[in-house]
C-alpha cells in the first residue's frame, strides 16, 4: 500500500484577525489551529503531512515540531498568492509520492477524522473528490456548482452571479487530489477572478473535464474555518463543549459544562469533580477522587488522588500531591510541590517549594525556594525572605519543625529537626535540631498603665479643642 501524504496550507496571514499572530497559530482549547487539523489528518490515517508555511514561519514550524516532531514537514510558500499557488508550493516535498494528497486548510480546527477517510476512501481512481456541506447561510464560502447532479465546479463567493450566490451548498475546502493530476492542474491554474489570486478550488472544474467529481456531505458544524475573531471565540465553544462532553461521558464530574474551561492536552481521570468556573490550561491533569472548586485556574498542574483544591486558586507548573488541600484563595508559582496530605491555605503563596508529607502553610504566608520535610508547621503570616535584591536564596526545614506566626527566615537558612521558632521571630542564622529560637524584644507589663495613659490622652485631647 503506498503511503497516505497530508498538504495542509498554512501560510496566510489572516488579515481579518486583526492580529500581530498568524491566524493559524490562534488557539483553541489550548492548540493552534493548525495544530488541530494537521492532528485530524494523522488520526485518519496519514503517515505524514506537508504544511504550507509562510508568514511567522519560524513560529508555525516550532509549534508543530514540538507536537509532532519529523511526522510534519514544510513547504515554503514566500508570497501570498491563493491557495492553489499554496498547494503548487507544497509539490517538490511530494517529490517521489505516488496517488492521492488529501489537502486541507490550516484554520478549521473542528475537522472530524472520520470524514477525512471517508473522503480519501470514496475518492477511488479519480483525479479529485471534495466534501460539500450545506448551510443556512453560504455567504463567505466557495459554493458548490452542480449540473446534472454531479459536481462541476466551486466559484468563490466574491466571484458569483447573483444567480450562484443563492446556492446553499458550500466548499468547507477538504479535497483528495491524485498527485500527478494536481501536478498538471496547479500548473494551468489562472489569476483571472477577483482577488488574482492562484485558486485551489479552480482545480474542481478541471477535474470535472475528466471525470466524475466523488463528494462526501460534511457538516459545517464541524468544518467550519475561522477567519475572524468572533469565529474563533464561537469555534472555541464548540470545542470547549465537544471536550466536556468527552471527559462527563468518561466519569468526569463536570457541574457546569458551559463556564468550564479544559485545554485539550489535560487529563482527567473519571471521579474526578471540575466546579463551574474552572479553567485547566496547558497539560493539567487530575486524577481520581480529586476536586477542583469554583473559579480555580490551573496550568501545568498535576492534581494527584483526592486532592482538594478550593475555590480561587490559581496555580502554575506545580504538584498537588494526594490528598493534599490548597486553596480557597492560594497562589502556587512554578514548581511548587506538595507532598501527600500537606496543605496550603488562604492567602498564602508558594514558588519553587517542596512541601513534605502532612506539613501546612495554613494562612497569608509567602514560601519561596523551601526545602521543608515532613509534618512540619508554618504559621501564619510567616514570609520566607529568599531575596537579598540580587541572589535567591534556599531555605531548609527539616522535620518536624514548628514557625511561630509572624516569622521571618532570613536565607540561606537551615532550621534543624524538630527546631521550634518562637513567633514574631526574625530569624537570621541557622538553627540547630531541636532548639528553640527566640529573637524579638522581651515584654514587659506595667501594672494599671492602661487607665492612667487613657486619661492623659483625653485631656490632650480637651485641651487641643479649647
Ligand atoms: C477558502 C476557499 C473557499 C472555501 C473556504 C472554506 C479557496 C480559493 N477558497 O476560502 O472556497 O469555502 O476556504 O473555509 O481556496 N493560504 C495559504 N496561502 C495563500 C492563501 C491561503 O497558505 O496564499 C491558507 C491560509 O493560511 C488558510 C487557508 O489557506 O489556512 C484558507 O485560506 P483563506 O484565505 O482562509 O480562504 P477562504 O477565503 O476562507
Ligand atoms: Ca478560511
Amino acid at each position: 500500500m503506498s503511503e497516505t501524504v497530508a498538504v495542509v496550507l498554512a501560510a496566510g496571514m489572516g488579515t481579518r484577525m486583526k492580529s500581530e499572530i498568524p491566524k493559524v497559530l490562534h488557539r483553541v482549547a489550548g492548540r493552534p489551529l493548525v495544530a488541530w487539523v494537521v492532528q485530524a489528518a494523522f488520526d485518519a490515517g496519514v503517515d505524514r503531512c506537508v504544511v504550507v508555511v509562510g508568514h511567522a514561519k519560524e513560529q508555525v514550524e516550532s509549534e508543530l515540531r514540538e507536537r509532532f516532531g519529523d511526522k510534519v514537514a514544510f513547504a515554503e510558500q514566500t508570497e501570498q498568492k491563493g491557495t492553489g499557488h499554496a498547494t503548487a508550493c507544497a509539490l517538490p516535498a511530494l517529490e517521489g509520492h505516488q496517488g492521492h494528497v488529501l489537502v486541507l486548510y490550516g484554520d478549521c480546527p473542528l475537522i472530524p477524522s472520520d470524514i477525512l477517510r471517508e473522503v480519501i476512501e470514496k475518492t477511488g481512481n479519480a483525479p479529485l473528490a471534495l466534501v460539500t456541506a450545506t448551510i443556512e447561510q453560504p455567504a463567505g464560502y466557495g459554493r458548490i456548482i452542480r449540473t446534472k447532479g454531479g459536481v462541476t465546479a466551486i466559484r468563490e463567493d466574491r466571484d458569483c452571479s447573483p444567480a450562484e450566490k443563492t446556492i446553499h451548498e458550500v466548499n468547507p475546502g477538504v479535497y483528495c487530489i491524485e498527485v500527478g493530476f494536481l501536478r498538471e492542474a496547479v500548473a494551468l491554474l489562472s489569476d483571472d477572478n477577483d482577488q488574482g489570486e492562484l485558486y485551489l478550488t479552480d482545480l474542481v472544474a478541471t477535474a470535472a473535464g475528466r471525470s466524475e467529481v466523488p463528494w462526501v456531505e460534511g457538516d459545517m458544524h464541524t468544518l467550519r474555518g475561522v477567519n475572524d475573531r468572533w469565529e474563533l471565540a464561537q469555534v472555541g465553544e464548540a470545542m470547549r463543549l465537544r471536550i466536556n462532553e468527552t471527559l462527563a461521558r468518561d466519569g468526569v464530574g463536570l457541574v457546569d459544562p458551559a463556564t468550564t474551561f479544559i485545554d485539550a492536552d489535560c487529563e482527567l481521570e473519571a471521579d474526578a469533580t471540575i466546579m463551574p468556573g474552572v479553567h485547566l490550561r496547558g497539560r493539567c491533569s487530575i486524577a481520581a477522587g480529586a476536586t477542583v472548586d469554583v473559579g480555580s485556574v490551573l496550568e501545568d498542574v498535576k492534581v494527584e488522588a483526592g486532592a482538594t483544591v478550593l475555590p480561587y486558586t490559581v496555580a502554575t507548573d506545580a504538584r498537588i500531591g494526594p490528598v493534599a488541600t490548597v486553596g480557597p484563595f492560594s497562589h502556587l508559582r512554578p514548581k511548587t510541590d506538595l507532598g501527600e496530605g500537606s496543605k496550603v491555605g488562604n492567602f498564602s503563596e508558594t514558588k519553587k517549594t517542596t512541601l513534605g508529607k502532612g506539613s501546612k502553610v495554613n494562612h497569608l504566608a509567602y514560601v519561596g525556594d523551601g526545602q521543608i520535610g515532613e509534618g512540619v508547621n508554618i504559621g501564619a503570616g510567616v514570609i520566607f525572605c529568599n531575596y537579598d535584591g540580587v541572589q535567591k536564596h534556599t531555605t531548609v526545614l527539616e522535620d518536624g519543625v514548628f514557625i511561630g506566626s509572624d516569622s521571618q527566615l532570613v536565607a540561606p537558612l537551615t532550621v534543624g529537626k524538630g527546631a521550634y521558632v518562637a513567633s514574631g521571630s526574625t530569624v537570621t542564622k541557622d538553627v540547630p535540631a531541636d532548639a528553640l529560637a527566640v529573637s524579638r524584644t522581651r515584654q514587659s507589663n506595667k501594672e494599671g498603665y492602661a487607665s492612667r495613659l487613657r486619661s492623659r490622652f483625653q485631656a490632650a485631647k480637651k485641651s487641643a479643642e479649647e
